[in-house]
């Protein structure tokens, strides 16, 4: 019988039950190992470490797949990127997602990229090699058809990436529509405290898994034991946190939608949105990120500074609600939009300070 998400995330990565051992995963934090004959025995700690594995199998478990962890989202993202394509390969990646996913693409693969836009309503994949797509993207929060984008991938010879960073493995499931690579940030719901950066990527398939890994150990971009120690011990209340984080996005667009300060409101999870029907389908849950915005950069600014329990800062999905004027990182959204990443304060509260910064 499949287990519920909260049971999952409380259960995932545990090491086996052994009389006098620890309950709770422990960090190992070694670089040198004792020599073994077993070809599978760690041996350095750049090739293989216990609490990766840990971490790995909690997240590949949720992902429904395969999962190798790296020292940041966007240290998955370019591991992906430079397996994947090959010099004078295209890449496809959208005009809307998390910006430095597309820099790199243009600045360090020696390959050709297309920009597609998250809300395209046809998807012509000819030619590529792997599409990339965020969704819901951030910060617009727009959905794309995971189903659909893979249908048109596959007529066109293409693999397909999406980047799982906002829904996290509880709030969607990729693989299980398609997509043959996950990538996420896991800096930021997963681990989900702000005192770890870290990133995945996940795969249904054992040789792309097999591909990743030794590219991984070459290239040397690993991630340190304690910080994957951190995201498995913050991912234990994955579930809580985005069941509360949720509940505080919906009581936020309920207080906010219609209010005269406020010129625009995304939340894939509310009836009206325009990303809702897609979201319905492939997602399982809506997560805490909201867009809101303000009109102009000085109503932006004045509302953060008056807002008590909303700090300004960038990143998302943690304990503590933030928000994020994204203008200022240059992203093609209005200047007084924020990213509103709401956290696990009590709704009531949240409310309240919101609609007294408002003014
Ligand atoms: C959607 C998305 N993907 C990837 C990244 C990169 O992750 P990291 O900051 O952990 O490198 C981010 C960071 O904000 C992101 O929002």
């Amino acid at each position: 019988m499949d287990r519920g998400d909260g049971t999952r995330c409380v259960h995932a990565g545990l090491p086996p039950e052994a009389p006098g051992g620890p309950v709770p995963a422990q960090p190992v934090l070694a670089a040198q190992y004792h020599l073994a004959d077993d070809p599978a025995a760690d041996f350095y700690g750049r090739a293989g470490n216990p609490t990766w594995r840990a971490l790995e199998s909690a997240i590949g478990g949720l992902d429904g797949g395969e999962c190798l962890v790296y020292p940041s989202g966007m240290a998955a993202v370019s591991a992906l990127l430079r397996t994947v394509v090959a010099p004078g390969e295209t890449v496809v990646v959208p005009t809307d997602g998390y910006y430095l996913a597309r820099r790199y693409a243009h600045e360090h693969l020696p390959a050709t990229v297309r920009e597609v836009p998250t809300t395209a309503t046809s998807w012509d994949f000819t030619g590529a090699r792997l599409v990339l797509v965020e969704t819901p993207s951030n910060p617009g929060l727009d959905v794309c058809d995971i189903t659909a984008v893979v249908a048109a991938a596959r007529a066109a010879g293409a693999l397909v990436a999406v980047d799982n960073t906002t829904p996290t493995p509880l709030g969607q499931r990729p693989l299980e529509l398609g997509a043959d690579f996950v990538v996420a940030s896991d800096t930021k719901a997963l681990a989900g405290h702000s005192d770890v950066v870290l990133g995945h990527v996940s795969t249904a398939s054992a040789e792309w898994a097999e591909r990743l890994r030794a590219e991984r150990s070459t290239s040397g971009a690993v991630p340190g034991p304690f910080e994957t120690w951190l995201a498995l011990r913050g991912l234990g209340t994955l579930d809580l946190r985005l069941a509360r984080q949720a509940e505080n996005a919906a009581a936020l667009h309920d207080a906010l939608r219609g209010h005269p300060k406020v010129r625009g409101l995304r939340w894939p999870g509310a009836a009206d949105d325009p990303a809702h029907a897609v979201a319905v389908r492939q997602m399982r849950r809506f997560g805490g990120v909201l867009a809101v915005d303000l009109g102009s950069v000085e109503a932006a600014e004045a509302f953060v500074g008056r807002a008590e329990l909303v700090t300004s800062a960038t990143s998302f999905g943690g304990l503590h609600t933030t928000a994020d004027r994204r203008a200022r990182w240059g992203d093609a959204v209005p200047p007084g939009l924020l990213r509103v990443s709401c956290g696990c304060e009590d709704a009531d509260d949240l409310v309240a300070d919101v609609l007294a910064a408002l003014g």
